[in-house]
Formats: structure tokens, C-alpha cells, sequence
């Protein structure tokens, strides 16, 4: 067992490849994990978009703290950027969309500084992240400054992947970022690779995803998310999936198991 009352486990979700389903892989994950019982943080690494912050608590007044005045402004801590969200247990280190009136390209702002990969790992080595058992951090798609801050301030990262054949090309490179980011961060691990979206429909999902699971084995999670149309109206609603189904739901049962299998691995990897 690990140490609840150390340090968190640190986990970034990242796919190069877009729209995989990242987003609702750490909205509804973290949800799973609260219900749980574990303190959860989530933090949006992906100002351009803010989907996460939009998903789960609306677009951020414009006078509020986020992941941006954490990164540029030295005197905001992480504690000053955290947010309480409808799930008991479950917060956020929301993103801005716009900083100081302007749309913020935060990776070309932090671009041309000293420890510019450190960012992220600096804002979490305080005191108060000892308040969450898992922290999970949801990136854009691009290969950004961003994601090597992710990637570096991380124990472990999980790569969401669909069955198509762009998604499985994002997935390789996405293992070849990782294993750059190493150099800078050694104890990083991959926990595994999440099948969303798994659509049985098309004739060659079950082939992909048997093969996903012949060729990557203990890699590949044992958990596989469906294509439930529900996921598509959480952001609008600001829920999660725990909220929109009941205990029957195919999504609330998927993230639950998919829950549970992220802290058996932690567990195993931990032993
Ligand atoms: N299991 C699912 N079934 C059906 N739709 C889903 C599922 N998971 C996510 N979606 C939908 O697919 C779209 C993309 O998902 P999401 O935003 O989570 O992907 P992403 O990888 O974070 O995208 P980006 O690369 O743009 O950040 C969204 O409209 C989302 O609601
Ligand atoms: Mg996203």
C-alpha cells in the first residue's frame, strides 16, 4: 500500500493524436477515484482549449487564478489556483482562457526561460499538493512545452488511444515524447494504454483492439471505455458520468472499473 499521507501519485493523460477523449479520460477518472474516496486534483494543461475547466466548472471569471498566473506570476502557489468542484473529493487547477485581456499562448510564454521544462513540478513541490492522493493533468494534443511540463512533474502518464489508425500513429509517438522526457525525468512510467471510444459498430474495432491487446499486453488496460453518446452532453451539463448514469450505466460502470484498475497498478508497480 502506499502512503496516503505522502506524496501524491502524479499522472498525466496525454495522446498527441486529438479528440481521443483525454478530456473525458481525467474529468470522469478523477470523478471515479473520488467516489473512491481518494482526494483528487485535476489540472488543465490545456489553456488553448480549457476543456477540462469548461467541463467541469464553466469557463473562469476573468478576475480568477489559474493554471497560467501559476505558471508567470511568482507569488501565486498552487493553493491560490485550486477549486472546488460538485464531486466531494474531486478538485481543479482550472485554466485560463484569456490572461490579462489577451488569448495566452502560455508554452511560447514560458518558452525562452531558464528551467522552462520545470514549471509544473515546481508549482506542485509544496505542502499542500500532500493534500491529494492522485493528480491527474490533462494536455492538448500538440506536442507542446506544456506536455514535457506534464510529463516531467509525473510518476506515471496514461495514453488514451482509439482503435482508428491515426490514433494508434499517435500513440506510438506519444511512447517516443515519453521516452525523451525520461533523460529529464527518470522515475517516469508509463501506468498503461486506455481503448476509448470503442465502437463495435465498425467492422474492424474488435480486430484492433484484440491486436492492441495481443501485441502490448499488461501495457494495454484490461478496462475499455465505449462510445456512449452521454459523453458527449457532460461538458454542456458541467457533470461527470457518475451524475448523468445510474449504477447500471455502461459509462459509470467502464470509469469505475477503470478507477479501480489505476489503483491496483499504482499498488503493483509500488510493491
Ligand atoms: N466514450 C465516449 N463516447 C462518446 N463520445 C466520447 C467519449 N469520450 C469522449 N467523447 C467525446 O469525444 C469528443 C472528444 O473527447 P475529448 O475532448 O475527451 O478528447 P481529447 O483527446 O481531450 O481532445 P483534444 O485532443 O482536443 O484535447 C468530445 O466531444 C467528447 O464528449
Ligand atoms: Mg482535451
Amino acid at each position: 500500500m502506499y502512503d496516503q499521507s505522502d506524496d501524491p501519485i502524479t499522472i498525466t493523460v496525454t495522446n498527441r493524436k486529438g479528440g481521443v477523449g483525454k478530456t473525458a479520460t481525467v474529468v470522469n477518472t478523477g470523478a471515479g477515484l473520488a467516489i473512491n474516496g481518494k482526494r483528487v486534483l485535476l489540472i488543465d494543461l490545456d489553456p488553448s482549449q480549457a476543456s477540462l475547466t469548461v467541463s467541469l466548472i464553466g469557463p473562469m471569471a476573468p478576475e480568477s487564478k489559474g493554471i497560467i498566473s501559476g505558471f508567470l506570476e511568482d507569488e501565486v502557489t498552487l493553493e491560490d489556483i485550486v477549486y472546488e468542484t460538485p464531486t466531494p473529493n474531486l478538485y481543479i487547477a482550472p485554466s485560463e482562457k484569456e490572461y490579462r485581456g489577451k488569448d495566452s499562448f502560455l508554452d511560447m510564454a514560458i518558452s525562452g526561460e531558464i528551467g522552462r521544462e520545470n514549471f509544473l513540478k515546481e508549482l506542485l513541490d509544496c505542502e499542500f499538493a500532500k493534500n491529494f492522493d492522485f493528480i491527474l493533468i490533462d494536455t492538448g494534443p500538440e506536442l507542446s512545452l506544456l506536455t514535457i511540463n506534464a510529463l516531467n512533474a509525473s510518476d506515471y502518464f496514461i495514453v488514451p488511444t482509439n482503435t482508428d489508425m491515426l490514433s494508434l500513429v499517435g500513440l506510438a509517438d506519444t511512447f517516443k515524447i515519453a521516452d525523451k522526457v525520461k533523460k529529464l525525468n527518470p522515475k517516469l512510467k508509463s501506468l498503461g494504454s486506455l481503448i476509448t471510444k470503442l465502437d463495435l459498430r465498425f467492422k474492424d474495432t474488435a480486430g484492433v483492439s484484440a491486436f492492441l491487446k495481443d501485441q502490448f499486453g499488461q501495457e494495454m488496460f484490461e478496462t475499455m471505455i465505449s462510445t456512449n453518446s452521454t459523453f458527449r452532453q457532460l461538458p454542456k451539463f458541467q457533470k461527470t458520468i457518475f451524475e448523468m448514469e445510474g449504477k447500471s450505466g455502461k459509462g459509470y460502470k467502464d470509469f469505475l472499473n477503470f478507477s479501480n484498475e489505476i489503483v491496483e497498478r499504482v499498488e503493483s508497480t509500488m510493491n
